[in-house]
């Protein structure tokens, strides 16, 4: 840090990241509260294991509550409940929730892919989530067993000045919006960001490295690729802990090129409103509805009533309703410009904008090539004189047969809604009855607050770290 900077640009980010700073630590006190916990919480666990009899082998603060790089306004406190490995996963989840329930306030249940509690704890939200005492990551038996080798493996690498650049960094991803491994944030995830700077030594560190990168982006060493990674992986860093795995598996394409040129322009001219999480940027239905006049297109809008899923669950399946709608948009015949989804606490939403409210009638057929038997029967079928036939048949520039028919029902909503019971929206949220979904062009679309959040994601999609324009049609 002695170092003179190198360019007036590093000189104005050493001067905004110094001030920043401090405003993102918590006060002496607070840490000494949440230091004072990490003792008192696993105390209460053991001793109301010891009065159950449960098998309990180890209780533990981890996460960024064991290691003070938490922001001071976004504390969870994470306590592990361990228990041992020949536990079956029926008695884990019942003695792990007794635990938890005996020791927080107010415990509510929460299932992802694993179960946990939600409570409180001397006003502190803390997720008390059971797993197994394992002795090796590599082979974990519930998804959260390598949590406490984590603890151990930054704990033992991270130094006071690290500490202050793992803030700064969640608090700069939190601006762009992609701090956060959740379905629905498709970001990176806390213990992703540790990594990230522990490995490039500070926040501009990485951002030095992360302005050059080109997606696919893989961090690992030669040999060391995780196996079975996705075609559209966006970012590869095996977790120290266990090679096996992807630290970064959440983050999408999409959020990786927001960090990336956040990165090149964050360095260009660093300023401190880089750290301070925006407000705004949300349209509703009026401001859309404004927006779609100067774009001269159409939005219709795709509702239907939430499941009982948590957000984590839930996601995946509305990001596919929204691609299976696109799709068959796009098939039918639309120029679909652009799509996206939303869920509140009652509803998903798909937002889709296409340039016309209308296909045109011509529904092109294609026949098969020029040569095979089968040429006769299309040939007989399209010449018989039925309705329908705008033009043809007749060959096409590839040598193969073709024919141009009518489509007698052209608007984008009565299509869609004769397509939905073909289409495939996921396990929970597929309806039993295809009227249970409503489809609407956006001016009779009802104003909610997954509408207005899907709205932004169709047509505010400046990018964040940019204001918004104070008043304009676009
Ligand atoms: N964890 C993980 N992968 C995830 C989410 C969580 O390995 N996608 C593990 C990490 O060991 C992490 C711990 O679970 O440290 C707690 O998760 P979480 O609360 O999401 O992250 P924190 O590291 O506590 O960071 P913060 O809460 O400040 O975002
Ligand atoms: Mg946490």
């Amino acid at each position: 840090m002695a170092r003179a900077p190198a360019s007036p640009q590093e000189a104005e980010a050493e001067r905004v990241e110094a001030a920043v700073a401090p405003r993102l630590a918590p006060s002496p006190e607070f840490l000494a509260k949440v230091e004072r916990l990490r003792e008192e919480l696993p105390a209460r666990v053991r001793a109301a294991a010891k009065t159950r009899s449960s098998p309990l082998v180890r209780a533990v603060v981890a996460g960024s509550a064991a290691r003070g790089t938490f922001l001071a306004d976004r504390l969870d406190i994470d306590l592990f409940l361990l228990f041992p490995p020949e536990l079956s996963k029926e008695k884990l989840r019942d003695e792990g929730l007794a635990l938890g329930r005996a020791v927080l306030e107010t415990p509510e249940m929460r299932y992802a892919e694993h179960p946990y509690l939600r409570g409180r704890f001397e006003g502190f939200a803390v997720d008390a989530v059971p797993g197994f005492a394992i002795a090796d990551p590599s082979h974990p038996l519930s998804p959260v067993d390598r949590t406490p080798f984590h603890q151990e493996y930054l704990a033992a690498r991270e130094t006071p000045e690290l500490v202050t650049q793992i803030r700064l960094a969640k608090q700069f991803l939190r601006r762009l919006g992609i701090y956060g491994s959740e379905a629905r944030t498709e970001g990176l995830s806390g213990y992703l960001v540790e990594l990230l700077t522990l490995r490039f030594g500070s926040l501009r560190g990485w951002l030095r490295a992360a302005r050059t990168w080109r997606i696919p982006v893989d961090l690992s060493e030669p040999g060391g690729r995780p196996p079975r990674l996705p075609d559209d992986v966006a970012l590869v860093l095996p977790d120290p802990v266990d090679p096996h795995r992807n630290v970064a598996s959440a983050l999408s394409r999409r959020n990786l090129g927001v960090l990336i040129v956040g990165s090149a322009v964050y360095l260009g001219a660093p300023r401190e409103a880089w750290f301070e999480v925006a407000k705004g940027g949300a349209i509703d239905r009026s401001d859309a509805l404004r927006r779609i006049e100067a774009r001269a297109s159409h939005v219709a809008v795709v509702e239907l009533a939430r499941p009982e899923l948590v957000d984590d669950t839930l996601y995946p399946q509305v990001r596919k309703a929204e691609r299976a709608v696109a799709e068959e948009v796009a098939r039918a015949g639309f120029a679909v410009l652009g799509s996206a989804s939303a869920a509140d606490a009652e509803r998903v939403v798909v937002a889709l904008e296409v340039a016309d409210a209308h296909r045109s009638a011509v529904r092109g057929r294609t026949g098969p090539p020029a040569g095979l038997d089968r040429v006769g029967q299309f040939l007989e079928k399209w010449t018989a004189g039925g309705a329908g036939v705008l033009q043809g048949p007749f060959v096409r520039p590839d040598g193969s047969l073709g024919v141009e028919t009518r489509w007698e029902v052209r608007d984008l909503e009565r299509v869609l809604r004769e397509a939905l019971p073909h289409l495939s929206f996921g396990k929970n949220l597929t309806p039993a009855d295809p009227a249970q979904v409503a489809v609407q062009p956006l001016a009779s679309a009802r104003d909610t607050p997954a509408l207005a959040e899907a709205l932004t994601g169709l047509l505010a999609k400046r990018l964040p770290w940019l204001e918004e324009p104070t008043r304009s049609g676009a």
